[in-house]
């Protein structure tokens, strides 16, 4: 089939979280189940900055806020890709340094609601045509609010290619007001609460909801939470509405950017059957796959002991034998930072952890930390930033990997722990129910177990995880098996991206 995937950010030219992740690995894994994917993003000035062999196709000019814009379509090419990659490009509302949400002052871009209106219109032409190609969409794969308006405009084209909208998280619904809606010309059929209008303002994302053929999200276990006021963020009514039409397909992780047998971001690569040395793949090496007992000091155990002790270095934290604690992570309210804070101090009062924390967001988690930070300086090290290599070490390096998250839709950052055998320490929501398997002892002996869950929001409930992960870690034989079993679990898309391809043949 032909499956146009339509998003506002995609690894690796601009990504600010997991969306990113999904959108570069997903159309890769359905080309290779054999169908045809094109992806088009905003031209943002990053990603004009990183793809060459740019090809202008056409161009159309289209309303934004009372202002009329000359949009290009423009043809990319960049190695990553399977297939096509096309921008839409709008100099005035996407040439920009930096976040594509957020000013560097942390504050959304006061035009957001008219960039991706345009971009939507955008996609919603390409759909129907693209200038210089008979290429047309069987299906158009939208994600997220951005991409919201996209099934809105396209409902009013015949024929039209069906409509997928993927939920990647429901707390960010492209909220604008009455005065944006207007402004943006939008037709006023859409004002009432069928359609896109939302406690008085204009949501996006529930324009996304209403307009497509199918909509899905990124676990099953997220998409039966989001029908209920708990998670639903008052969209339950609206989403239990939808019965069959709404779907929870696990995500995947890309297996060969998150490989640790052959990430060149670590020190040493290792893997549960053999060990190389980063950038070597040596036959000596090799040799030593798999043979050494359980308890004894196996290949990767040694190995990811390297990858600590490099990073504990590169944290300026003394080198020690004390568990190590990762997080990575947007610093917001979802992710339970807080719950990480208020625990800290008396975890490193009953314990001898250390931490290491890579994340930025918020203001002002980001300065409780780093005061955190100044007050235990050998116990904890706080990274304010982005980065693609510290996540990598982090999940490499790290003995057990914090996830408490008060919502979860699906989260990556959980697999890819497991897959560098870094059990994961998560709260009970989410894909990281779906994905982590407590270490009870009915789990320890069928051998299932590959992490650490706790079922209550709160600093003591974590705490009391991390304890219990710690007095695991403490029994080498019992921690192996666990971590062995993370690092074996299926991970990868092949699984869900059939789903997704019965759903679009659906
Ligand atoms: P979410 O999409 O809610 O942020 P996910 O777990 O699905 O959560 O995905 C997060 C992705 O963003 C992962 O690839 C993670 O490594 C990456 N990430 C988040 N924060 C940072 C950071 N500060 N530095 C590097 N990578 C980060
Ligand atoms: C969102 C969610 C995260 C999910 C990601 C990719 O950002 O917060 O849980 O993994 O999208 O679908």
């Amino acid at each position: 089939m032909n499956i146009l995937f339509a998003a506002s950010e995609a690894f690796p030219f601009i990504k600010t979280g997991g969306l990113g992740d999904v959108v570069h690995s997903l159309p890769i894994a359905l080309s290779e189940l054999g169908d045809d994917v094109r992806l088009v993003l905003p031209a943002y000035r990053d990603v004009l900055a990183s793809v060459d062999s740019l090809k202008e196709l056409g161009f159309w000019d289209l309303p934004g806020a009372g202002v009329t814009h000359r949009v290009r379509l423009l043809q990319a090419h960049h190695d990553g890709l399977a297939d096509y990659l096309y921008l839409i490009d709008a100099p005035s509302l996407f040439d920009r340094a930096g976040n594509p949400y957020v000013h560097s002052d942390g504050f959304n871009w006061p035009d957001n609601a008219e960039r991706f209106t345009v971009f939507s219109r955008a996609v919603a032409q390409m759909a129907k045509g693209i200038p210089g190609t008979d290429w047309l969409p069987d299906v158009v794969h939208c994600h997220d609010w951005q991409t919201g308006l996209v099934p809105a405009f396209l409902s009013m084209a015949h024929p039209r290619p069906k409509i997928v909208f993927t939920i990647h998280n429901l707390a960010y619904d492209g909220h604008f007001s009455y005065e944006d809606f207007t402004r943006l010309g939008l037709p006023p059929e859409w004002w009432t609460p069928d359609h896109a209008e939302f406690y008085g303002g204009l949501s996006m994302l529930k324009a996304g909801i209403v307009f497509a053929d199918q909509v899905t999200t990124v676990s099953p276990t997220y998409a039966r939470e989001i029908c209920t006021p708990e998670y639903g963020y008052r969209f339950e009514g609206v989403l239990q509405h939808l019965g069959d039409k709404l779907s929870g397909i696990l995500n995947g992780i890309d297996l060969d950017i998150w490989n640790p047998q052959t990430d060149t971001h670590i020190t040493k690569n290792y893997g549960v059957d053999k060990i190389v040395e980063a950038g070597n793949n040596s036959k000596a090496d090799k040799g030593k796959a798999g043979k050494s007992k359980a308890g004894k000091s196996k290949a990767w155990v040694s190995a990811k002991l390297a990858n600590k002790n490099a990073l504990l270095k590169k944290a300026q934290l003394p080198k020690s034998k004390a568990p190590l604690l990762g997080f990575v992570g947007r610093l917001v309210e979802q992710k339970g930072v807080d719950l990480i804070t208020d625990m800290l101090a008396e975890l490193f009062a009953a314990t001898d952890a250390v931490m290491i924390i890579l994340g930025s967001g918020d203001r002002l988690y980001e300065t409780e930390l780093l005061k955190v930070a100044t007050k235990y300086p050998s116990r904890l090290h706080v990274h304010i930033g982005y980065s693609e290599d510290l996540a990598h070490q982090v999940e490499a390096g790290s003995d057990m990997f914090l996830m408490p998250s008060r919502f979860e839709p699906c989260g990556l950052n959980q697999m890819y722990s497991l897959r560098y055998g870094t059990p994961p320490v998560v709260n009970f929501t989410g894909g990281l129910a779906d994905t982590v398997i407590d270490a009870t002892a009915m789990a320890m002996a069928d051998k299932t177990a590959n992490g650490f869950v706790f079922h209550d929001v709160h600093a003591d409930a974590l705490l009391t995880c991390v304890k219990r992960a710690i007095k695991s870690y403490q029994q080498p034989e019992q921690w192996q098996q666990i971590c062995e079993t993370a690092m074996q679990q299926e991970l990868g898309w092949t699984s869900s991206a059939k789903k997704y391809q019965e759903l679009y043949k659906k």
